[in-house]
């Protein structure tokens, strides 16, 4: 199958909702119906698409399927030489993981991040996830920080 990778349109958000629901990694998420979800991104979605700080790329097979979909975050940072692209979702449907679509979506952002003139791209692989057993980002020439911990203040 031929897959494309693009930016995403309002189009895209039934297809990230089944996504993200597909995952069950997510508490509220299972415990909401899937217009619950939709709803969800389809806010999101028009934030996304209101402003040129955030960039949602999907990858789409010759069916018009969603495979998969990754999320950057522009952030300026005055310590930086650049901007800092932030990767906060990369997901794909697990039926189509293993066939290139998660490095591809991951390229359109390195494209996009040169193309900016950032100066690094961060995401966050949680040490209980395959894909950090894998060493699916290590692979690719990502460098694991040492000393870095992740703080979180739920609201
Ligand atoms: C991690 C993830 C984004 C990678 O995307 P992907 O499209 O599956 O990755 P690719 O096909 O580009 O590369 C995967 C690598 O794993 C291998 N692989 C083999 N079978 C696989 C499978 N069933 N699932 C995933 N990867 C597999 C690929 O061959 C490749 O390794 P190689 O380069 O040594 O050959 C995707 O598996 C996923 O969505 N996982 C669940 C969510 C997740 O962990 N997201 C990232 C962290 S937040």
């Amino acid at each position: 199958m031929d897959i494309m990778v693009r930016k995403a349109n309002k189009r895209d958000v039934g297809g990230i909702a089944t996504i993200l629901r597909e995952l069950q990694w997510f508490d509220h998420i299972d415990a909401e119906s899937f217009d619950g979800t939709l709803a969800r991104v389809v806010e999101d979605m028009a934030r996304c698409l209101a402003t040129d700080s955030h960039t949602v790329y999907v990858a789409e097979g010759d069916d018009g399927r969603v495979m998969g979909y990754a999320s950057v975050h522009w952030l300026p940072y005055f310590y930086l030489q650049g901007l800092e692209g932030f990767i906060s979702e990369l997901f794909i449907m697990e039926s189509d993981r293993g066939h290139g679509i998660g490095t591809l979506l991951l390229e359109s952002i390195k494209q996009e991040a040169k193309a900016r003139g950032c100066c690094r791209l961060k995401l966050i692989n949680m040490n209980k996830r395959e894909s950090y057993h894998r060493e699916f980002y290590k692979k690719l020439g990502w460098e694991e920080r040492s000393g870095d911990f992740s703080f979180e203040y739920m609201l």
